[in-house]
């Protein structure tokens, strides 16, 4: 069973995307055959410095690492490294009207916003369908926000099946990631990049502290018993805790006498600890880059190959010459 996924390096990793993705990504290396990749040509679609793209990628290489990835369990590397990915792309724009585009949830969303998108933003989800099919892939884990582009994969799977030959591409299954709730940002909307209110995995210090400390809590006096599910504390509390602590914290809230200082500061705990291997993976991987880049090409020459078997019969279908 093939199982990919793809991760956009287009900034900081924060605690929504490891509870939403990461994790479950990390879990799943054990479970088939998994490829995961740093989708780098999707985040040309936001970020156009080259600097940027080029540092945010390696970044993203080493976040993984540092968190639990391992290079012999699974294929890790960049989209990039895999040519095949962008030709598959355009043999499915060709195949693709331009009325699915137009229904795209992120891409409708950018117009409503009054902003002018880039035909990369367009076209992003024919990207991510070659991206999935490119790989035979099974299963595709990825959070609900991803749905509509899984649907849109399968669509034009079925379309190249149909114009050149069924079972050419395989249709991947979904495989939504339900079990986690949503995650709050420190001012208790969705935690986002866009909307500025991360708390980021690798945030340390005064940097962490400061974060946590400015979570938005309601003005109920310290003495005051307190409501833990209302609480934006209390749900960041229940990722990290254990059931035993967050019965515990719980209770305390109850009890009253516990003020949303004492809660914050519990916080604080929970998350250096939960991260603290990972950060010391991390500052030790900083050291060694070239394990980083390698662990990146020797992932590209398997995920090539992959690629190759699968774009060879597509590309002599369509009738495309290739003379090398
Ligand atoms: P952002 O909203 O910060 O730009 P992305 O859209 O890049 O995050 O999300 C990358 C992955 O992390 C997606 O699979 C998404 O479902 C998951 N994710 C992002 N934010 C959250 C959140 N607050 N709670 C749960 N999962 C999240
Ligand atoms: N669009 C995905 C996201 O924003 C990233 C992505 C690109 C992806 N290609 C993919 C995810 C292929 C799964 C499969 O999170």
């Amino acid at each position: 069973m093939t199982i990919l996924s793809g991760i956009t390096p287009s900034g900081k990793l924060h605690i929504g995307n490891y509870f939403g993705a990461i994790r479950q990504h990390i879990a799943m290396q054990e479970k088939g055959d998994a490829f995961y990749f740093i989708a780098n040509y999707h985040s040309l679609t936001s970020v156009n410095d080259g600097e940027e793209v080029r540092q945010n990628t390696l970044d993203i290489a080493l976040d993984y690492l540092a968190l639990g990835l391992d290079p012999e369990k699974c294929t890790f590397f960049a989209q990039s490294d895999v040519p095949q990915v962008t030709e598959l792309a355009w043999i499915l724009g060709t195949l693709c009207p331009v009325s699915l585009m137009e229904k795209g949830v992120a891409y409708k969303d950018k117009v409503a916003q009054g902003m002018n998108p880039n035909i990369g933003l367009f076209t992003y989800p024919i990207l991510q369908a070659a991206d999935i099919l490119i790989y035979d892939s099974d299963i595709v884990p990825v959070g609900q926000d991803q749905k509509q582009n899984i649907e849109i994969c399968r669509d034009l799977a079925r379309k190249i099946n149909h114009t050149y030959g069924e079972e050419l591409l395989k249709l991947p299954e979904e495989h939504i990631v339900k079990s986690v709730a949503v995650v709050p940002g420190v001012d208790g909307r969705k935690m986002s990049k866009s909307y500025g209110n991360t708390i980021d995995i690798f945030d340390k210090g005064k940097n962490l502290k400061k974060k946590v400390m400015s979570i938005e809590t309601d003005s109920t006096p310290l003495d005051e018993p307190k409501d833990p599910q209302s609480c934006n504390v209390f749900a960041l509390i229940k990722l990290f805790a254990d059931k035993e602590t967050k019965k515990e914290i719980a209770g305390k809230y109850r009890a009253g006498g516990y003020g949303y200082g004492h809660a914050k500061k519990e916080l604080l705990g929970l998350i250096e600890n939960y991260f603290a291997e990972a950060r010391e993976k991390r500052e030790e991987l900083t050291k060694d880059m070239d394990y980083v880049r390698d662990v990146l090409k020797e992932g590209g020459k398997k995920a090539r190959d992959r690629a190759e078997s699968v774009m060879r019969p597509v590309r002599e279908a369509a009738g495309i010459i290739k003379n090398h």
